[in-house]
């Protein structure tokens, strides 16, 4: 039984991570024009590494939480049935034991370089205008993606998509596309779609089931159930 999870921001959100709508929202304080986008970039590079860091060096003090952990322990179970997309940069994921994990919206504790996307290294610390990329000497820039950017992993996430028995979407308001597009492919190709959100569409026809409530409550149980259904 093949697994496909893609989880959103709604996920960190019991860890303390702020999520990006909605009141508090890092939008909301933050314009995505300044701080999301290449144009932004390329105007003000400094804001933009500033605001990066700011997410970055900020992570340890953030730790998984129940849901994270729960969906490391179905992975260990499911083995290479399992696959993680996250929209989140975060590094929760793999701090709770999550391997199988693509950021298809970038990660904060990379980098990559200005002028080969291929060039992307592990990075901790804070980017000044002079961190350069240690494979060619460009200048670097954060492993983001950007509105207007394409994301990444797209093909191995399409195949993933098309051959799974059942998709779940965790913690996210599906407004951001392609992302907000995977139920819908998932449920042609023939996968049983499932959500799990705080606030859910009861008529959205892409969802055949929608379970409303927090992440750490409803996503382990949802894990153990699955679990068990597939152990018959
Ligand atoms: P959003 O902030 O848009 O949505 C978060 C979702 O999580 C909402 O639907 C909330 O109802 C839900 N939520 C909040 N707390 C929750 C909890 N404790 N348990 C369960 N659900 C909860 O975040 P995303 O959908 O992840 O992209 O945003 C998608 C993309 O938009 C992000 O990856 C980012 C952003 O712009 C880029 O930066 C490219």
């Amino acid at each position: 039984m093949k697994l496909v999870v893609l989880t959103g921001a709604g996920i960190s959100a019991e860890s303390g991570l702020r999520t990006f709508r909605g009141n508090d929202g890092l939008w909301e304080n933050e314009p995505i024009e300044a701080v999301a986008t290449p144009e932004g970039y390329f105007k003000d590079k400094k804001r933009v590494k500033d605001f990066y860091n700011g997410l970055r060096t900020g992570l340890p003090k953030f730790k998984p939480n129940a849901a994270h952990f729960a969906l490391a322990k179905l992975e260990e179970e499911l083995g290479n049935d399992f696959l993680l997309i996250t929209q989140n940069v975060d590094d929760l994921h793999e701090r709770a034991g999550s391997k199988r994990v693509l950021h298809m919206h970038g990660y904060l504790n990379q980098l990559r370089c200005e002028k080969n996307e291929n060039h992307i290294f592990d990075f901790t610390g804070e980017e000044t205008l002079e961190t350069k990329c240690p494979i060619c000497g460009a200048m670097s820039r954060p492993h983001i993606v950007w509105f207007g950017e394409i994301p990444l992993f797209m093909d191995q996430i399409e195949y993933a998509l098309q051959n799974t028995d059942e998709f779940v979407y965790i913690g996210t308001s599906s407004v951001v596309y392609p992302a907000a597009g995977f139920k819908q492919v998932a449920k042609h190709c023939g996968a049983h779609v499932t959500c799990l959100n705080l606030e859910i569409n009861p008529n959205d026809p892409a969802t055949d089931t929608n379970i409303q409530g927090k992440a750490t409550e409803i996503v382990p149980r949802w894990c153990e159930e699955f679990l068990q259904k597939i152990k018959k």
